[in-house]
């Protein structure tokens, strides 16, 4: 018998450390990142119907209706490399309605992992991110800044990202983020963000290998 791969939701307010956790937890167990706002910006960048859809809703830091990011992620979570190698699902569901949806489609993590981060650090975190469109890593100008002037030269800043829109992501965070947890008490974890981000992926590389050996052993026990 084979162990069914690990299917993880990783959340937190704007700017928390989700992407970049992801980036470490994709790196050491192999699941497919799912990240609403990368394939939202894909779609804005390619200039397609979704993506002229979205992206007044982005620019001004609101969210997409339901029903865009919805289709968007339950058809991505159909694939076959998401069969076979797992999902990390970052920055869905947002709304009540959003988790809804996956319950109704029987779609459940086997763990809920929440960065927990003060909003003051929030906001210096956002205002100070840079991404490198080449390679998509996650940079910023005092914390991770980056490791060649080739790399620095081509940087980009989003657009959402300054000081006011940053404040009002968080308020929209802060109104969704009770309802949403109410869905996944049962499997919520929540974790200390404030620290450096290979002590926080420390605590969830051991909460992963926990959660898998478990799996392991219900699937021996048929
Ligand atoms: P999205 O891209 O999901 O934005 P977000 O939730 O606001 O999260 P961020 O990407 O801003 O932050 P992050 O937590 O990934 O932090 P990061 O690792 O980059 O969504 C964007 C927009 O798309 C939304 O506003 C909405 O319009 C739309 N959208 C997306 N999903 C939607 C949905 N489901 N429904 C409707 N609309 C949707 O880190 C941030 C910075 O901090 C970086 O510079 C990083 O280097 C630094 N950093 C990270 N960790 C640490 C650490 N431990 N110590 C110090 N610095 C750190």
């Amino acid at each position: 018998l084979q162990t069914e791969p690990l299917k993880v939701m990783i959340s937190g307010a704007p700017a928390s450390g989700k992407g970049t956790q992801c980036e470490m937890i994709v790196q050491k167990f192999g699941l497919v990142h799912i990240s609403t706002g990368d394939l939202l910006r894909a779609e804005v960048s390619a200039g397609t119907e979704i993506g002229n859809k979205a992206k007044e809703y982005m620019s001004t830091g609101r969210l997409v209706p339901d029903e865009i990011v919805t289709t968007m992620v339950t058809t991505r979570l159909s694939q076959k490399d998401v069969k076979e190698k797992g999902w990390l699902l970052d920055g869905y569901p947002r709304s009540f309605d959003q988790a809804q949806s996956l319950e109704k489609l029987k779609i459940r993590p086997d763990i809920y992992v929440v960065l927990d981060v003060l909003d003051e650090i929030l906001i210096n975190r956002c205002v100070g991110r840079r991404l490198d469109p080449v390679t998509g890593k996650i940079y910023h100008i005092k914390n991770f800044p980056p490791e060649t002037e080739e790399i620095k030269a081509r940087l980009i800043t989003r657009p959402d990202d300054t000081e006011e829109k940053v404040k009002s992501r968080l308020q929209i965070y802060k109104q969704n983020v009770e309802a949403i947890l109410s869905t996944y008490t049962d499997i919520l974890k929540k974790i200390n963000g404030n620290r450096p981000k290979e002590v926080i992926f420390k605590d969830i590389d051991s909460l992963l290998c926990q959660v898998q050996k478990e799996k392991e052993k219900t699937t021996k026990l048929g």
